[in-house]
């Protein structure tokens, strides 16, 4: 059976800014994702207050917010069965003290709000957020 789909990922400015983007994207292309779209881009506020919108009333969004827009990001559009959930698996846990060895996170986060990338968490947030900057890739 084959469950071909697709996820937004961001490779996040402390990522970017600590020069990790071509480790990322080699681990990206070794663990079998076809990278459909790679955008670098310094977001807006407006952007990254639309992107993280589900997230307004956290305590941390304003945190989130500043961090987002702090430098240049990369963002991604990826293939591969059941891409979803193999894409949150290679990036670990969103903290990365509990992120499991080996993992995108693991390597390269320091915690829980610079944590190198970001993952759509379902195919429904996934069409939502490749919508948002790539919609002819949704
Ligand atoms: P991300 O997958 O981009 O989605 C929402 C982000 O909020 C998440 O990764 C974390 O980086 C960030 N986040 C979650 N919890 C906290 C927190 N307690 N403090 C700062 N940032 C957080």
């Amino acid at each position: 059976m084959h469950n071909l789909e697709r996820t937004f990922a961001i490779i996040k400015p402390d990522a970017v800014l600590a020069d990790y983007s071509d480790d990322i994207l080699n681990m990206i292309e070794e663990n079998g994702f076809d990278i459909l779209a790679v955008r670098p881009h310094h977001w807006t506020r407006e952007q990254a207050e639309q992107f993280y919108a589900i997230h307004k009333n956290r305590p941390f969004f304003g945190e989130l917010v500043d961090f987002m827009i702090s430098g240049p990001l990369v963002m991604l559009v990826l293939e591969k069965e059941n891409a979803v959930a193999a894409w949150r698996d290679l990036m670990g846990a969103t903290n990365p003290d509990e992120a499991a060895a080996g993992t995108i996170r693991n390597l390269y986060g320091a915690n829980i709000g610079h944590n190198a990338t970001h993952g759509s968490d379902s195919l429904e947030n996934a069409k939502i957020e490749i919508g948002q900057f790539f919609p002819e890739l949704v």
